[in-house]
């Protein structure tokens, strides 16, 4: 395994490994490696010859206020990771690389139809700066195919869209959410969580698996649903954004008729922000 950083270096790898007639799968990642990564990767490495990993924590998905400067970075246990599953590279760009003018002066795309709900409506950056750098990310490296991870299925499915939207010439994979034993959705950001905060957490789980009890036992009353789980919620004491019962096509509320379901849960822990979600076939 390799570690590059420019643009020249990780394309004319690409160009080599394709002109060989191999296939080449990408995973996006801001680094602090946990299990939930590496099922993306060992994904990737089940479905093309070759894998390569980003790691670049992106300013430009930050707000003002949020963790950007303290975001955890562990480059070197990354590397050690990776390498002990045989990636075939990483692409570890500098900023001066992904915004040789800063954020602030960057072409921006953003997703209309999918963002300014759920996590958007909080975090007003934040899918503008994901759409962005991953679409720069897939013009560099020009992968066969993506993979991504559902515990953030607000992310996938506005890249998805944008994908489609602006032909970008690759397959997006989702793949499933990797959890701990308890139940907690696996994330970077647990690492901020106190060994009670971690216990506690897996309250949201719980949640939202009696959420979706009720309504695989036929109850359609989604807004009574989501309102009691928010006043649950707050009794356990995290402070809840949402609790939101959607439609995964379009990510707006579902309707008593709709099959295809999911409900996106975000709160606070704390100093934490949580993220989970549960899907729905009826
Ligand atoms: P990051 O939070 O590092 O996540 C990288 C990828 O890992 C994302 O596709 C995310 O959905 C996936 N992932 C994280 N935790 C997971 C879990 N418990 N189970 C399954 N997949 C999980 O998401 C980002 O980085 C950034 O927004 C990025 C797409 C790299 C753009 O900057």
């Amino acid at each position: 395994m390799k570690t590059v950083c420019t643009v020249e270096e990780i394309r004319d790898y690409v160009h080599t490994v394709k002109a060989a007639g191999k296939t080449v799968a990408f995973v996006p990642t801001m680094g602090n490696l946990h299990e939930g990564h590496l099922t993306l990767v060992t994904k990737a490495q089940s479905l093309a010859d070759v894998v390569i990993v980003s790691i670049y924590v992106n300013q430009m998905q930050f707000g003002p206020n949020e963790d950007f400067d303290s975001y955890p970075r562990t480059m070197a246990q990354d590397e050690a990771l990776l390498k002990e599953l045989k990636v075939d590279r990483v692409f570890a760009p500098s900023t001066s690389i992904i915004y040789p003018e800063g954020p602030d002066n960057h072409t921006a795309i953003k997703v209309d139809a999918l963002d300014g709900m759920h996590c958007g409506k909080s975090r007003p950056v934040f899918f503008t700066g994901i759409a962005t750098v991953v679409t720069k990310l897939l013009n560099i490296v020009q992968p066969d195919m993506a993979v991504f991870g559902e515990k953030d299925f607000q992310q996938i499915s506005i890249i998805r869209k944008m994908v489609k939207d602006l032909y970008i010439p690759v397959e997006i994979v989702g793949a499933p959410i990797a959890r701990s034993e308890t139940g907690l959705a696996l994330s970077s950001r647990n690492n901020y969580l106190s060994a009670d905060e971690l216990e506690h957490a897996t309250l949201l789980y719980k949640q939202l698996l009696k959420a979706k009890e009720a309504i695989l036992i036929g109850n359609t009353g989604y807004d009574i649903i989501q309102h009691d789980a928010l006043a649950d919620l707050a009794e356990y004491g995290f402070r809840p954004d949402y609790f939101n019962i959607i439609r995964r096509s379009d990510l707006q509320p579902a309707a008593p008729d709709d099959k295809e379901l999911i409900i996106l849960a975000a709160v606070a822990l704390g100093k934490t922000r949580l993220i989970d979600n549960l899907q729905i076939d009826l």
